[in-house]
């Protein structure tokens, strides 16, 4: 049913389609670009990729893109810095991946003369949540100990300005983005956040409230064939960073269908340690040091469900009174503001509130 769906928009040359998972469990219909053009970023970016970690022999890498118009700046420049973390529920996805980033964060690096700066990351369930987050962990070191030598020894106009960092991610990426600043603010020295829709935090009250699956149902059953099989495959062995939609959309969707995504996060222990309590108790520390956070929400989104976002968010409020959120909820669904630019007004709208934060480093 969805690869009909799929066909027939791609053959009306329809530009975005929905991608419906027959029925229920989850109501789980999400927006993918499909008329996305790979070539759209390598038209106004120049683009550099560098190995920020190794895991055995894998080399995990970054996209380091240039807006060409900056770098053909004649004067010096320093240049804030977006970084993005990709989506695809941790489990598939590229830096960035044409299909799910936003046209809007396209556009906004090449807008404010910034250094945009996509990571991959370990995926699962080769590795485990905690591994991924040890990942991000490893990429904010690599940032702020490498980017500017990346950066002179390439474009010797250009200085990038790690006190203006705005860290942005849709679904699985805005989780890393959330994750960054309550985890790694000591080394990442985020200025703003934007959070497309990230609330999956395996411990969230909200996932109790959304419907069960129907184990007898014949989607269930399948879908749960889809992982066994899967995950008998694999030797423990493997590391995988790269996966552009749609590689291994089959194991996300049927994660999602049986209602098992979370086994593919680890043990108890990375369960544990990769939910929002965690999070938070790690985050007292920053104290007041948190970055301004923009949280955009589709109000129909079945995917990251709005309860969830909104969760987080009361949660987060609890822990620091004082942090500065501002909540965009919208009718939509996942991926509601992908085909959206910068002069969309409530986007307009939401990047002039990141911009207080996001810029307003000294330098
Ligand atoms: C598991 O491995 C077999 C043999 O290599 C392959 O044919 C099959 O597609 C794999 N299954 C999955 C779900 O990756
Ligand atoms: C790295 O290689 C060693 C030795 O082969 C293996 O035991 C270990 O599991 C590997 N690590 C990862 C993260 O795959
Ligand atoms: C859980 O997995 C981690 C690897 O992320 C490992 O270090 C730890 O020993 C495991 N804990 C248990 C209780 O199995
Ligand atoms: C967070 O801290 C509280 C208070 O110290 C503790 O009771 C709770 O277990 C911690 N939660 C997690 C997930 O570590």
């Amino acid at each position: 049913m969805a690869s009909t769906f799929f066909l027939l928009a791609a053959f009306l040359g329809v530009f975005t389609t929905l991608i419906s998972a027959q029925s229920s469990p989850f109501e789980m219909v999400t927006l993918i670009k499909i008329d996305y053009s790979r070539s759209e970023l390598a038209e106004q970016y120049h683009r550099l990729d560098i190995t920020y970690k190794t895991v055995n022999t894998t080399a995990i890498k970054t996209a380091v893109l240039v807006p060409k118009k900056l770098a053909s700046s004649k004067k010096k420049t320093d240049a804030p810095v977006a970084v993005h973390l990709h989506g695809g529920g941790l489990i598939i996805g590229t830096n960035p991946d044409p299909v799910f980033v936003a046209d809007w964060l396209v556009q906004l690096p090449v807008a404010e003369n910034a250094i945009l700066v996509s990571p991959l990351y370990r995926l699962l369930p080769e590795a485990d949540a905690l591994e991924t987050l040890d990942d991000i962990s490893s990429f904010w070191s690599w940032l702020h100990a490498s980017l500017p030598g990346v950066i002179a020894s390439n474009y010797p106009k250009i200085r990038p300005n790690l006190d203006q960092i705005v860290t942005v991610g849709e679904s699985a990426g805005g989780y890393l983005a959330v994750q960054s600043a309550l985890l790694f603010q000591d080394k990442a020295k985020i200025k703003a956040v934007i959070a497309q829709y990230p609330a999956i935090w395996p411990d969230l009250e909200a996932w109790k409230t959304l419907p069960v699956p129907d184990p007898t149902s014949e989607t269930v059953i399948k879908a749960g064939r889809v992982i066994d099989e899967y995950l008998g495959n694999l030797t423990g062995t493997e590391v995988r960073v790269d996966a552009p939609y749609p590689d291994r959309w089959e194991l996300t969707e049927a994660g999602l269908l049986s209602g098992r995504s979370f086994e593919f996060w680890g043990n108890e222990t990375a369960i544990v340690q990769s939910g929002l309590g965690h999070a938070l108790n790690v985050s007292k520390q920053w104290g007041d040091k948190l970055p301004g956070i923009w949280v955009l929400q589709g109000e129909n989104d079945g995917m990251v469900a709005k309860a969830g976002t909104e969760e987080f968010i009361a949660r987060l409020k609890a822990v620091h009174p004082k942090v500065e959120v501002k909540y965009t909820l919208k009718p939509g669904l996942h991926g509601f503001d992908a085909l959206y630019g910068l002069d969309k007004p409530f986007i307009a709208d939401g990047i002039k509130w990141t911009k207080k934060f996001w810029l307003q480093g000294k330098k």
